[in-house]
């Protein structure tokens, strides 16, 4: 961890106190800190270095060795108390701690169970008989607060367990990501301020009592223990029992753990094993549908744990391997309109720069005005910032409390940004009313580009000057142009002209679903667009369909069709222009759905090799591959009758790993997927490389 300060003297130590307290009871009691997590833990650190310098000078509020840094309170006994866990920060940390345990028991640790640590507030459900009676907080670690309202409404937590035993579980109640938005979404209808993040809406909504409304939380249990009232057998199992069996025997139960997710528990023998393990989790973590903060790995056995031991605050016997933030909080310097290729107007963000887990961010998207508006941002916002591995940065929501009163409105433009033309705002998502007309330079080089008409010398600048010259107007104008009209632009002489005007004949003969992706039709990228073609086989096919015809192909849902539909009826002419240039409109192997409507879902694919694969490419392409565009590659797995998909799942058949792949290979080794080459996919799929 970075940036570690000294703190000087007994005066910053007492502010340095104080903003720990202040930022630990709006943590703990759900309420938006000043500190992000980072910033937090290292001031925490700073403190340490201080005490232990000047012990007599150590204040007694300081949140030093306290659980929830001393700011939960409630009157609820715990049975058993409810620590929290030291923490390690790298791999040479975590070296260090291993050994001291296996030092401390005088022999190598049996084995360790590696899981998530999850993103939210810790809570006991104690069961009695198999019903759920009591919910209670951690609090200080020996009591906490009682917030049984939260019974049967967070997901994961049953109210009957499988079998009617006398027990407590202990888990963490977290937001899942599209948990947190929709929590979001409802509290600020209701005139609230919106939460900052998923950690802090769970902490928050699952202590307010009387809420107009619910959100919806999910439960992760993590530990299983006997309450006082344990039938003695079953306690006595349950003190005795590994970790790994008591969190089999919580989801045999019927709760909801890690187990059912991508990151699930495992057991495994060494240091180096755990160490592996948690590069995985870690891998994985930017691809979870929700949060977490690192690792927590623990002894598995019972008696290794009790050899162990406890310290005051937390087990010796378990740690928290953090992983770097990917949270933090910046300032939102202003809002930029950007006018895309379809029209649309999108708004983007400008932000202080911050670095977060590694990179330093600087912009982040904000999809669309309704999007600002649900989140009531404002200029000058402190804003809490989300980004993990490659994925595009995001505003989760303001910091509401630490507004000053000086934050600003955004403002919506009132004309496009591009050509001052109107806005049609009758969608969330702003258009120039000049739809695709309006940035005709951004349409036209998308789709000249590498993987759409693939037209060779046909760049930006040059479609600048084609545009400027008045010589193109939409698409189709391309194939009409002649080479007086080339040779008279600037730089451009008879040889380039004669390379244009081939690369353009040559665009004729592209299949069907780059010409479909080259219109630029709102709703359909890439993978879309090839869907559609290989499902209609024939432009004339696609136009006769209406938006139920539409919503046979796969990832079309009722809301896409007709917003497809209505785009290919106003490309009529477009359409019309291309195929009177002789434009192939047809899709090579794919044959066209029978008239009626009924009878063929799925287009009829040529057998090959991987007839009825689900395949993920991911990292970079070598040997043969190499030179593959990854839209090259997916149209290469879809020629040899396979599916190309970008994320693995159980259902992924084959996942092509090239150099540098991260998550997904690690993913596909988690879930047993097979794992193959560049070089022998090449080999597999060699009949049809380009
Ligand atoms: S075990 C005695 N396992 O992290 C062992 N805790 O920073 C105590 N947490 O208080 C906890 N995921 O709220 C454990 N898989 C996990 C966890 C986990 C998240 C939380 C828990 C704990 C805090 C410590």
């Amino acid at each position: 961890m970075t940036n570690m300060r000294v703190i000087p003297d007994a005066a910053a130590y007492g502010q340095a106190v104080e903003d720990a307290v202040k930022a630990a009871a709006a943590y703990y009691a759900g309420g938006d800190s000043a500190l992000d997590d980072d910033a937090y833990d290292r001031l925490l650190r700073e403190i340490a270095v201080y005490e232990e310098a000047h012990p007599e000078q150590v204040l007694p509020e300081s949140p030093s060795g306290k659980v929830a840094g001393g700011a939960a309170v409630g009157d609820v006994p715990h049975t058993v108390a409810m620590l929290s866990l030291d923490n390690v920060f790298s791999a040479e940390q975590f070296a260090s701690w291993t050994a001291s345990v296996e030092r401390r028991i005088g022999r190598p640790v049996t084995a360790w169970s590696v899981e998530p640590k999850l993103d939210g507030l810790a809570i006991a459900a104690r069961y009695r008989d198999g019903r759920l009676t009591q919910l209670i907080t951690r609090g200080d670690g020996t009591a906490g607060e009682d917030v049984s309202h939260g019974i049967g409404i967070i997901e994961g937590l049953p109210q009957q367990l499988a079998e009617p035993l006398t027990l407590e579980v202990r888990g963490e109640v977290l937001m899942t990501t599209a948990q947190f938005e929709q929590a979001n979404t409802v509290r600020t209808e209701h005139g609230g301020d919106p939460f900052a993040n998923p950690r802090s809406a769970a902490a928050g909504s699952l202590r307010a009592k009387d809420r107009a409304y619910t959100v919806a939380m999910t439960f992760f249990g993590y530990g299983m223990l006997p309450l006082a009232d344990t039938p003695d057998a079953l306690a006595e199992r349950l003190r005795s029992a590994p970790h790994s069996e008591l969190m089999h025997r919580v989801g045999e139960l019927g709760v909801h753990t890690a187990d059912a997710t991508d990151v699930p528990g495992r057991t495994v023998p060494t240091p180096a094993e755990v160490q592996n393990r948690i590069e995985e989790i870690a891998g994985l973590r930017a691809a979870l549908p929700f949060g977490i903060d690192g690792i927590v790995i623990k002894a598995d056995l019972a008696a290794d744990q009790q050899e162990a031991g406890f310290g005051s605050r937390a087990p010796r016997w378990a740690i928290a391997y953090k992983l770097p933030a990917v949270e933090k909080i910046t300032t939102l310097i202003a809002v930029e309109w950007n006018v895309g290729r379809t029209g649309v107007i999108a708004p983007r963000a400008e932000l202080a720069p911050v670095e977060i887990d590694g990179s330093t961010v600087s912009y982040a998207t904000l999809h669309n005005p309704a999007d600002i508006t649900r989140r009531d941002l404002r200029l000058g916002d402190q804003v809490m910032v989300y980004k993990a591995g490659d994925i595009i940065p995001r505003i989760e929501a303001p910091v509401a409390h630490l507004r000053t009163g000086n934050e600003q409105p955004i403002t919506f433009p009132e004309t496009c940004p591009q050509c001052g033309s109107g806005i049609d705002t009758s969608e969330q998502r702003w258009r120039c009313e000049r739809g695709r007309n309006c940035h005709l330079v951004a349409a036209l080089t998308y789709a000249a580009g590498r993987d759409q008409l693939d037209i060779e010398g046909l760049g930006a600048s040059r479609v600048v000057q084609l545009v400027e010259g008045g010589l193109v107007s939409d698409i189709a104008d391309l194939f009409t142009l002649t080479a007086e009209q080339l040779l008279a632009l600037e730089r451009m002489g008879s040889t380039s002209t004669d390379n244009l005007l081939t690369a353009i004949e040559q665009a004729k003969t592209q299949p069907l679903n780059r010409v479909l992706c080259a219109l630029g039709v709102r709703g359909t990228g890439r993978s879309m667009s090839r869907r559609i073609a290989r499902h209609f086989a024939t432009m004339d096919a696609i136009r006769g369909a209406d938006a139920d015809a539409m919503q046979q192909v796969e990832g079309i849902g009722s809301e896409k069709a007709p917003v497809i539909v209505a785009e290919l009826t106003e490309l009529a002419d477009v359409i019309d222009k291309l195929v009177s240039a002789g434009v192939n409109m047809t899709e090579p192997g794919a044959t066209p759905p029978a008239a009626d409507g009924e009878g063929q879902d799925e287009p009829a694919t040529t057998a090959g090799p991987l007839d009825g694969m689900t395949v993920v490419v991911t990292g970079a392409m070598t040997g043969q591959l190499e030179s593959l565009s990854r839209n090259q590659m997916n149209e290469l797995i879809e020629r040899a009758g396979g599916k190309s998909s970008s994320s693995v799942s159980k259902r992924t058949s084959l996942v092509v790993a090239g150099e540098g792949a991260g998550s997904k290979r690690a993913k596909a080794e988690d879930l047993g997927v097979t794992l193959t080459t560049p070089d022998d996919f090449a080999t597999l799929v060699a009949d049809l490389l380009p």
